[in-house]
């Protein structure tokens, strides 16, 4: 059999079950096309070095080249004792080039090589997941935009509070989803740092210039100490974390969705596209869409926690336990991403009953705009939330709504409540009135739906 690449100072042979337990191929294949990129890079470092002859340096460029298109096109062949994706391509390279291959890795280490790798592969993860959010903030400020007239009550405490617009609930989400936006460009520059040419830990001795390392990879900044270039994984963990919180926003709009479906509720229903029903009970139409990406949230959070408990305690620079970076990061970005669109579909397709949601605004829901009404009228707040509060106990003790006392119940309840009165028991009005910023009025709609758009358009 052939020699492992590290194979040099070893006489007995790999323990079989060892073998594979060592070996990320399986999953890091993915990054193939980050370590053709990094790799081709590095051999154009290397020929400015003099380590490499411009006529070798072309030859490793079309052979890497080479084995990306084989990656590409399905034909590369894993061998058995390919251990990673950077040991495979350069051992493909090595067959295509011949002993030149082995030039490659002058005063390079895979510690810095593999770090690079995922730094390359989660930027241009990014850009995806980074369109994943738009377009879910999108499809919420165009419903917003387009159903503005249906009240809804507003919840706390999951009991009705105040009337508000079924858009100004959408918004809500939008902007949360809005602020995971700015905090993905924030970490991104992090995620920029090149270590290329860190080697293995120690630094490089080929006098390899890493700022043209740094511009031909495209990266904001270099790793400015190769101790922490090689070891530093919190680029992963910020994004897991990003992931986490992300996710946690995506939970609590379908946990929303969720009980809204409810025929208790009967808000929204939701398409049969995002459904589906039960092997056994024949009327079942189950929100699983909205339950998955509710799910998911815990499971990213738990690659993240996991993920921090594997670099917890590690000692300084590459230790292997780092292997451990990718299988949570990898699976974070596919639930995260599938999750992005699975929420854009099931929100651009669901239908709302308005109707529905017009019907259970009780008008307890504008016992602060009766209270408020005595305010309007010099009485301080503390005062006329306690008269209000009667209305509430003497409509409970009558049975019906507070809008079905008479002007003679109001006028016992305070000397101030005139025939006017009667005009507060209109939600639209209610919601119109609350018309300072960030509030469920139009004109606030208007402003919200504005700053959303002018974020999506930047
Ligand atoms: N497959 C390894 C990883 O994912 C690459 C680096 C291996 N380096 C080492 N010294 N064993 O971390």
């Amino acid at each position: 059999t052939k020699q492992k690449l590290w194979g040099g100072r070893f006489t007995g042979k790999t323990d079989p079950l060892m073998h594979e337990f060592n070996q990320s191929l399986k999953y890091d294949k993915r990054m193939y096309r980050a370590d053709i990129t990094g790799s081709i890079a590095y051999a154009k470092a290397l020929h400015r070095s003099n380590i490499l002859t411009e006529d070798e340096q072309n030859k490793i460029v079309a052979g890497l080249t080479q084995v990306g298109q084989e990656w590409e096109n399905g034909t590369f062949a894993v061998q058995p004792d390919d251990e990673d994706i950077h040991t495979a391509n350069e051992r493909r390279l090595s067959e295509i080039v011949g002993p030149l291959g082995g030039k490659l890795h002058t005063g390079r280490s895979r510690n810095d090589q593999v770090a690079t790798d995922l730094r390359l592969w989660l930027q241009e993860e990014i850009k995806n997941v980074d369109e994943g959010v738009r377009g879910l903030i999108r499809v919420l400020v165009e419903r917003a935009d387009n159903e503005r007239d249906y009240l809804m009550p507003g919840y706390t405490h999951l009991q009705r509070g105040q009337p508000i617009r079924w858009s100004h609930l959408l918004l809500s989400h939008a902007f949360s989803f809005r602020a995971d936006l700015n905090r993905l460009k924030d970490l991104t520059p992090r995620v920029s740092t090149l270590p290329l040419g860190c080697g293995a830990l120690g630094g490089n001795s080929f006098n390899v210039d890493r700022e043209f390392l740094q511009q031909e990879l495209g990266f904001d900044s270099l790793a400015e100490n190769s101790l922490y270039g090689v070891g530093d994984r919190d680029f992963v963990v910020e994004f897991l974390m990003w992931a986490s919180l992300t996710m946690t926003h995506m939970s609590r709009i379908a946990e929303d969705l969720i009980i809204y479906s409810t025929a208790e509720f009967g808000f929204i229903t939701l398409s049969d596209a995002y459904s589906t029903g039960s092997s056994m009970m024949p009327q079942k139409k189950n929100a699983d869409s909205l339950e998955l990406l509710r799910g998911k949230s815990g499971r990213i959070f738990g690659q993240m926690a996991g993920f921090m408990m594997t670099l917890k305690g590690l000692p300084s620079t590459y230790n292997k336990d780092l292997q451990e970076d990718k299988e949570p990061l990898f699976d974070a970005v596919d639930n995260i991403s599938a999750s992005l669109k699975i929420a854009e579909g099931v929100i651009a397709t669901l239908q709302v009953h308005p109707e529905k949601m017009f019907k259970a605004l009780t008008t307890d829901v504008l016992a602060t705009d009766l209270a408020d009404y005595l305010v309007r009228k010099g009485i301080p707040f503390r005062e006329t939330h306690h008269v209000s509060g009667r209305a509430v106990a003497l409509a409970e003790a009558r049975q019906c709504q507070i809008h079905e006392l008479s002007l003679e119940d109001f006028k016992s309840l305070h000397p101030l409540y005139t025939e006017d009165v009667m005009d507060i028991f209109n939600f639209e009005t209610s919601v119109e009135k609350r018309n300072a910023i960030g509030g469920p009025s139009r004109a606030t709609l208007d402003r919200q739906i504005a700053v959303l758009r002018e974020a999506l358009a930047a």
